[in-house]
């Protein structure tokens, strides 16, 4: 006599997860048979879970590629990233043209004591751009951060001197190599209340209590590279009080014939920032001055739109968010993006689009305006592309 199988709970799990179908017949009562014939067992195996899509992985020379036509696209770096064994460094060669020291062409490095000059890692870094078919953004000849003391000291006609001469030293050396030079950094207040469009910094002091300098760096930079893109830099043109004060300093140099060549936009945003004010910083340029060059100069996307607090106080700031980015910034940020590079795509006046960093490891913005996980790059902390740089890249993508 056959005997009626029985399965204990285990048995059906087993079964279930043994993933095969098949009938089991035993003998015996069971529901439903005529003949007291066990009804068939079929085990019908759990739904295969989707395959994840795969990570995105750009081409070898995608994302300069995509924008030959347009723009250049830079990273800012420092000396070790030019080094084979960095993890950035392959991902620099093949997917940019255009590369911006961080700090490493500033005075303060440059020149840490008046008169001696330290060359070393400037060439690196010149040497690097050409050996890799690249171009080199010079920033900054004149800044008032990362500038040792000694600049200020004097009258303004020794402050003068000493400019013009560190000026004319520096864009020597690296005449017809460095094809544009951020010549003045920073320069405009972003105090919406003030009199004057003009930042109150050491320069100003130094100068005699005005904006003199900008001219002397111009000027100096011009006479030692005809050749060169002379740009005037600043952050926050994204905002209208300081872009407008932005145009009517550019307005004056260029109505004086003070040779500015291009204006750069830092561009340093977040999530919130609404897209036609970023590209109006842009527009408001082109509507201006006609044939002045635009670049977009230290591109990045914060997480967190702090309010001014933060900045001033470090009190207010959003908080950390840790290894938990929500999903909806993440998107917010990829959508940023996206419609950022087909903003600057558009306008022709838009000739160089650089981010301040490689991947989400090297910025600046994991410790300001205070300490805490940030992720505004394109590639994550293990060098990952991220949906930002395939929502740029993949028109059927949906971040
Ligand atoms: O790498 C050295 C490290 O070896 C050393 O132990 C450490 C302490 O001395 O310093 C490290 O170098 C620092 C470097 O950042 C790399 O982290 C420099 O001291 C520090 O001055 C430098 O800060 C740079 C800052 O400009 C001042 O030059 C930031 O990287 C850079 O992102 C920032 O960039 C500025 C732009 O030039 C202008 N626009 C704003 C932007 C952000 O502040």
């Amino acid at each position: 006599m056959a005997h009626k199988l029985t399965f204990t709970a285990r048995d059906r799990l087993k079964l279930l997860l043994g993933g095969s179908a098949f009938a089991l017949v035993g003998c015996g009562g069971g529901g439903g048979g005529n003949s007291g014939v066990t009804p068939p067992l079929v085990v019908t195996p759990p739904p295969t879970p989707p395959t994840p899509p795969a990570a995105f992985e750009p081409t070898v020379g995608q994302f300069k590629n995509a924008f030959a036509a347009n723009f250049e696209i830079g990273a800012a770096i420092q000396e070790d990233q030019t080094l084979d064994a960095d993890q950035d460094s392959q991902i620099l060669k093949d997917q940019f043209n255009s590369i911006t020291a961080e700090f490493q062409m500033k005075p303060e490095i440059i020149a840490p004591t008046e008169g001696v000059f330290d060359w070393t890692v400037p060439d690196a870094l010149v040497q690097f751009a050409e050996d890799n078919n690249m171009v080199i953004r010079g920033h900054a000849l004149l800044w008032h951060q990362a500038t040792p003391d000694y600049f200020f000291a004097g009258t303004p006609a020794e402050v003068r001197t000493r400019l013009e001469s560190y000026i004319t030293e520096v864009v020597t050396r690296y005449k017809d190599r460095v094809f544009a030079w951020d010549v003045v950094n920073e320069v405009i207040t972003d105090d919406n209340s003030a009199s004057d469009p003009y930042r109150r910094s050491n320069w100003w002091d130094a100068s005699g209590g005005n904006a003199d300098y900008i001219d002397w760096a111009f000027n100096a930079a011009r006479a030692a590279d005809p050749n060169c893109q002379l740009f005037i830099n600043d952050y926050n043109t994204e905002l209208p009080g300081k872009r407008g004060r932005y145009v009517t300093v550019i307005k004056d140099l260029v109505d004086r014939g003070v040779p500015v060549d291009g204006v750069g936009h830092q561009m340093h945003l977040h999530v919130e920032t609404p897209l036609a004010e970023a590209l109006a910083a842009i527009d408001a340029i082109d509507d201006e001055f006609m044939g002045l060059i635009q670049h977009v100069t230290e591109l990045d996307i914060s997480l967190y739109n702090d309010p001014g607090s933060c900045f001033g106080d470090q009190t207010g700031c959003r908080a950390d968010y840790g290894d938990n980015i929500p999903a909806s910034v993440i998107t917010q940020q990829a959508e940023l993006y996206r419609d950022l590079f087909e903003g600057f795509a558009a306008r022709s006046s838009v000739t160089s689009v650089t981010l301040w960093g490689v991947s989400d490891a090297q910025s600046w913005l994991n410790n300001f305006p205070i300490t805490r996980t940030n992720a505004p790059l394109l590639w994550d902390r293990d060098r990952n592309a991220k949906s930002a740089l395939q929502a740029i890249l993949d028109p059927d993508f949906t971040p």
